[in-house]
């Protein structure tokens, strides 16, 4: 079976290659000759991951699977959520980011918050999602230097390192992104089992 990750992100690509084994041979947008920008113009996790994934199936002709990450801080009303990429504005700097987080939240007693997940697969026009979720905490500053993004305010719970002061397997062991796929690859193992 051939399936596209709406992804150029050659470490996603290559992670849940490994993770789906051979049977299912994952290809990138590039591989299928997708060189323009995939539409992400939604208001929610969902819908960008549905809209990403059913643009490549229409357009393109391959069943396909996208993703669409955010945190989302509780004290903050779920923000910055679905616009976690730009909170900080178009730059997508992550050391802005960060900085904008602690500021909005200074002085806030409430510092839970969670990275969601939503993978949305199409196999044969047929839309299927699955969510992970890790629950945690905004740190009061930056800790550690792995990972990307905002793993260094980000500590999450039963823990009492940032996900930026862990090592890359025991992140993904617990993380949103590793639960949703966990999900995802279990579903597509059983499709081809069933097929
Ligand atoms: P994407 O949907 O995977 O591109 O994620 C959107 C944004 O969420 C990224 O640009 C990061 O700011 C943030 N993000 C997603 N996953 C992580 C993570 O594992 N750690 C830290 N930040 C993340």
């Amino acid at each position: 079976m051939k399936l596209v990750f709406a992804t150029n992100n050659p470490h996603k690509l290559r992670e849940l290659q490994q993770l789906l084994g051979d049977e299912i041979q994952l290809l990138s947008l590039a591989d299928i000759g997708c060189n323009e920008e995939v539409p992400e113009n939604q208001e929610t996790l969902e819908g960008n991951a549905a809209e990403k994934s059913f643009f490549v199936f229409e357009k393109y002709g391959f069943n396909c699977f996208a993703d669409d990450t955010g945190l989302e801080v509780d004290a903050l009303n779920g923000e910055p959520g679905v616009y976690s990429a730009r909170y900080a504005g178009e730059a997508r700097c992550a050391e802005a980011n960060m900085a904008k987080l602690l500021d909005q939240l200074q002085g806030k007693e409430d510092r839970t918050a969670r990275f969601r997940t939503v993978i949305s697969l199409i196999i044969d026009g047929k839309e299927t999602q699955f969510e992970g979720i890790v629950e945690g905490q905004i740190l009061k500053e930056k800790q550690g230097d792995a990972g990307f993004g905002y793993d260094p305010v980000f500590q999450p719970d039963g823990f009492s390192a940032s996900f930026a002061a862990m090592d890359a397997n025991q992140k993904n062991q617990i993380s949103h992104r590793g639960r949703a796929v966990e999900k995802l690859v279990a579903y597509l193992k059983n499709l081809n089992k069933t097929a």
